[in-house]
């Protein structure tokens, strides 16, 4: 029989199966800075890359870009400091083999009890004060921009590859889907949406979409590169996060969710998988191929099994508070390394068990986090967290949350609970996996019998 820690191991992937025709949305735009631009404006700035991509629309910089840099280094040191040397005292392992190969890779249990703990009053409810002008992203690159250095992650339709631009040497993440792949798996109308949604959107919080292009076999979007690994890898090392660890990850989503919302947009994949760690810590959500414009509801089951809430399951209409439901499956599966069905791996079972809704707390969880996560996974929608009257409200201002300052957190101005051991902008890609490489070569001309299907790439 597989153990439980073996099969945990495993990074999952998609369910989708299109039962709907989904809503088309739009695309316009302004230009931005870009991999393709000569680097004129970027070299005084290379260690705080995320804090210059959009200058006018991040929060953090609004005022005065310099103060902010200042705060972000000394952010920086010190939070490096408190994950330096401070990786004895991992907790005791509940279910998992030891890793003791990578007991490096979890100071984060120490260094944000204080970090947190400064992070007193909790405040009214904070609209993400992020533009919604549009970059002009369409056919902007050409492979020739860019030399592939390795693949960093693999999905069920894709392959992200690190790369350096040729124009200002920077780093990118490019995300390759083959067309005809695409196509076989029914899932032309979600590329589409995933490059529409990417591009509409800007938050500290959401990976950031350069552009894209298409050649006959291939379609290409280009992405910040994003060093820190994913928190799926960090999850695993550490079998499960401290409380404050995993709220504060847990804070940064649920405003990165609440400012899809505000747009109308579901995201419909959270999981460790598609969070990154940013140089600093803070995350970064991707992976945007079920994300999609659903002002009220929509039918689609698609998703990852273990996150899956069960209107979902059960072909039912659902809305956004779909994400919700996974953002309580997310906590779980943080403070205690596995998701509340899993079931051996079977999505059948997972299906089941989701849909009789009962789950098993572990007695460690505090009081506060069992009360949140009873109030997001419930099946009643009515009863739901964040899909009552006040919203995310609710969420943000429940107890668990208690110690959040929700602004200061959109800022970036609290510490994250563990800085990746990189160098950052030097394209360190240590924190991924290491994947077998693409050995079919890109950039074919020729035939292309699909491209007509993505005439915004
Ligand atoms: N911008 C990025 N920077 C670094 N790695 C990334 C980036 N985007 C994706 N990845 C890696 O590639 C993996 C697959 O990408 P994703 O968009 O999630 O594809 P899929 O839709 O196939 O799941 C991710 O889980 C992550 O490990
Ligand atoms: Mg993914």
């Amino acid at each position: 029989m597989p153990t439980l820690g073996g099969l945990l191991k495993k990074r999952r992937t998609k369910d989708s199966q299109t039962l709907s025709k989904e809503l088309p949305g739009s695309t316009a735009g302004h230009t931005s800075t870009s991999p393709i631009a000569a680097d004129n404006t970027h070299h005084h700035h290379l260690h705080f890359h995320n804090n210059h991509h959009h200058p006018s629309d991040n929060p953090a910089n609004s005022a005065n870009p310099a103060a902010s840099i200042a705060k972000q280094q000394s952010n920086q040191s010190s939070a490096s400091k408190a994950a330096d040397g401070q990786t004895a005292s991992m907790q005791s392992p509940a279910l998992q083999p030891s890793t003791s190969a990578h007991s490096n890779a979890s100071p984060q249990q120490h260094g944000n009890a204080a970090s947190i703990q400064n992070i007193i009053h909790p405040s009214e409810h904070n609209t993400p004060q992020v533009s919604r002008t549009e970059r002009t992203t369409k056919g902007k690159y050409t492979l020739d921009d860019f030399a592939i250095q390795r693949t960093l992650g693999t999905g069920s339709f894709g392959r992200v590859h690190l790369v350096q631009s040729k124009h200002n040497h920077r780093f990118y993440a490019i995300k390759v889907l083959k067309k005809a792949q695409v196509v076989k798996m029914k899932q032309i109308e979600h590329t589409n949406d995933e490059r529409r949604m990417l591009n509409r959107v800007r938050h500290p919080f959401l990976i950031t979409l350069w552009g894209t292009w298409q050649d006959s076999r291939n379609l290409y979007m280009v992405m910040d590169f994003v060093e820190g690994g994913e928190l799926f890898s960090l999850l695993r090392k550490s079998q499960r996060f401290p409380n404050p660890v995993a709220k504060f990850y847990a804070a940064e989503v649920t405003l990165a969710i609440e400012y899809l919302h505000s747009l109308d947009i579901i995201y419909r994949d959270l999981k460790p998988e598609n969070l990154l760690l940013d140089r600093h810590g803070h995350l970064k959500i991707t992976d945007f191929g079920f994300a999609k414009e659903v002002p009220d509801i929509t039918w689609t089951l698609c998703g990852t099994p273990d996150y899956l809430a069960p209107e979902v399951v059960a072909s039912k209409g659902y809305n956004k508070s779909v994400d919700w439901w996974s953002l309580g499956i997310l906590i779980f599966e943080m403070l205690c390394g596995f998701t509340p069905f899993w079931d051996q791996g079977s999505p059948v079972k997972i299906y089941q068990n989701i849909l009789q809704g009962r789950v098993k707390f572990p007695p460690y969880l505090h009081s506060d986090a069992v009360d949140l996560l009873s109030r997001l996974i419930t099946a009643d929608l009515t009863k739901r967290l964040g899909n009552l009257h006040a919203g995310p409200n609710d969420i943000k201002n429940h107890p668990w949350f208690a110690e959040v300052t929700w602004e200061r957190l959109l800022k970036k101005e609290i510490d994250a609970p563990y800085v990746p051991p990189i160098r950052g902008g030097q394209g360190d890609a240590s924190q991924y996996e290491s994947y077998q490489e693409e050995t079919e070569p890109y950039g074919h001309a020729g035939d292309d019998a699909h491209g007509h299907l993505f005439a915004d790439f």
